[in-house]
């Protein structure tokens, strides 16, 4: 399939990017870069030396002999988008390509405006470019398990039927997200949603959890083709973010009591899931939706595997609660469903000693380039 990746310069796009092209995919990437001015505009920097992507995709052909053709611009100039489209001619778009980061969203008034703006307009782009130009193109967007934010009953992927004064109805599952960010992914969530039933688009939301891991079989080939690995108090993620800790001799940053529970997943899994989307189009008209995580931890539960595959290699790790930035439940029921992408052939790579290793020499080997200032969070949501 001709598969556009956009956002394929950042983490999961990057590494979802090569694995496509790897499995014989016809794959191109589109990515403003935008992200890589965010991290020099707040001063931080990935542990690992990302190359520009002109010579992260030269690398990929001399090793593979294939080629990733590339984009450089942004979905919200709606012309730069309609001509990348007309020239890929995409059967399939994954769409990565927004700002992620829950805390940049609380900065201030102008990174939550940036953060709606840039999510909910490009990607109200890439519908009706979709509808404009390849009605039949199916949409794998990336949304978040945040999206649902922690309910006291069991969060279903996607839609619950609900029984109401002896009538019964299947509806969108209610959505109560933590940051601006979630708040983006919401907005996208209905927007797609609509973009199907008035136009009959096909689509797959991803209510994707905390991706970790940094190797994948393509990423780990050359250190040209190395991904990026977020530790600061910004763009960093759970988990990630603990094994740099771990690394550098920081106390792990656990946030209030570390109740707060969360779906994750191995990077390996985000690219294969993106790979059984793809497989497998939505029908016309049909917005289907998969909750794309393989686990559910604490944040506690986290840092304690990191800190006893941390103790297995001789690395003291001590952990510490500090108080939360975040206006979020430190307690709280979680139980999420996660069959479909199972069902559609996914075989998880569950969290295990040997990828806590892995990660923790992979930090150890970068060490030197963590700057310890970017550990704590500077960002409160009030
Ligand atoms: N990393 C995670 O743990 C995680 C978890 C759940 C969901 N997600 C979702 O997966 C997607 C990718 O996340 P990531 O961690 O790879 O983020 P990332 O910041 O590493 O990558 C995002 C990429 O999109 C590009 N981009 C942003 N806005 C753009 C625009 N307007 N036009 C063109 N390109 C643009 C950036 O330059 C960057 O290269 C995001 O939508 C995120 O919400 C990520």
């Amino acid at each position: 399939m001709r598969v556009l990746v956009i956002g394929g310069d950042g983490y999961c796009g990057w590494a979802t990017a090569l694995y496509l092209s790897n499995r014989g995919h016809d794959v191109a990437i589109l990515d403003s870069l935008v992200r890589r001015h965010w991290d020099a505009q707040l001063q931080v920097n990935t542990l690992t030396p990302i190359a520009p992507i002109q010579q992260r995709l030269q690398r990929w052909h001399d090793l593979t002999g294939k080629t990733i053709d590339l984009f450089i611009g942004d979905i919200c100039d709606y012309s730069f988008l309609i001509n990348s489209l007309q020239q890929f001619k995409p059967d399939a778009i994954v769409h990565f390509g927004e700002q992620r980061s829950a805390p940049f969203s609380m900065i201030d008034r102008e990174h939550a405006v940036l953060t709606q703006s840039n999510n909910v307009i490009g990607n109200l782009n890439i519908l009706y470019a979709i509808k404009e130009e390849l009605p039949d193109c199916h949409l794998v967007k990336l949304g978040t398990m945040g999206e649902y934010g922690t309910p006291n009953i069991d969060i279903e992927e996607g839609y619950i039927t609900i029984e109401h004064n002896g009538r019964k109805d299947t509806l969108p599952y209610p959505k109560q997200p933590g940051s601006f960010y979630h708040l983006s992914k919401v907005h996208d969530s209905h927007n797609i949603q609509f973009a199907c039933k008035v136009w009959g688009l096909r689509a797959t939301d991803l209510n994707q959890g905390i991706v970790y891991g940094v190797l994948t079989e393509e990423t780990g080939m050359d250190e040209l083709l190395i991904n990026r690995l977020d530790y600061d108090g910004v763009f960093g993620t759970a988990l990630n973010r603990f094994c740099i800790q771990a690394a550098i001799g920081h106390p792990l940053t656990v946030y209030g009591a570390g109740g707060q529970t969360r779906g994750l997943l191995d990077i390996r899994d985000t690219v294969r899931c993106i790979e059984i989307a793809v497989n497998n189009p939505a029908e016309a008209g049909e917005f289907r939706v998969f909750n794309q995580f393989t686990e559910l931890f604490s944040i506690a539960d986290l840092a304690h595997k990191v800190k006893e595959a941390g103790a297995a290699i001789g690395l003291k790790v001590e952990i510490n609660s500090i108080d939360n930035p975040r206006v979020e439940l430190e307690e709280h029921y979680f139980n999420a469903k996660n069959t479909k992408l199972i069902d559609l052939g996914l075989q998880p790579h569950y969290l295990s000693d040997s990828l806590l290793d892995s990660l923790l020499n992979f930090a150890t080997k970068y060490k030197g380039r963590v700057d310890a200032n970017e550990i704590l969070p500077k960002v409160k949501w009030k």
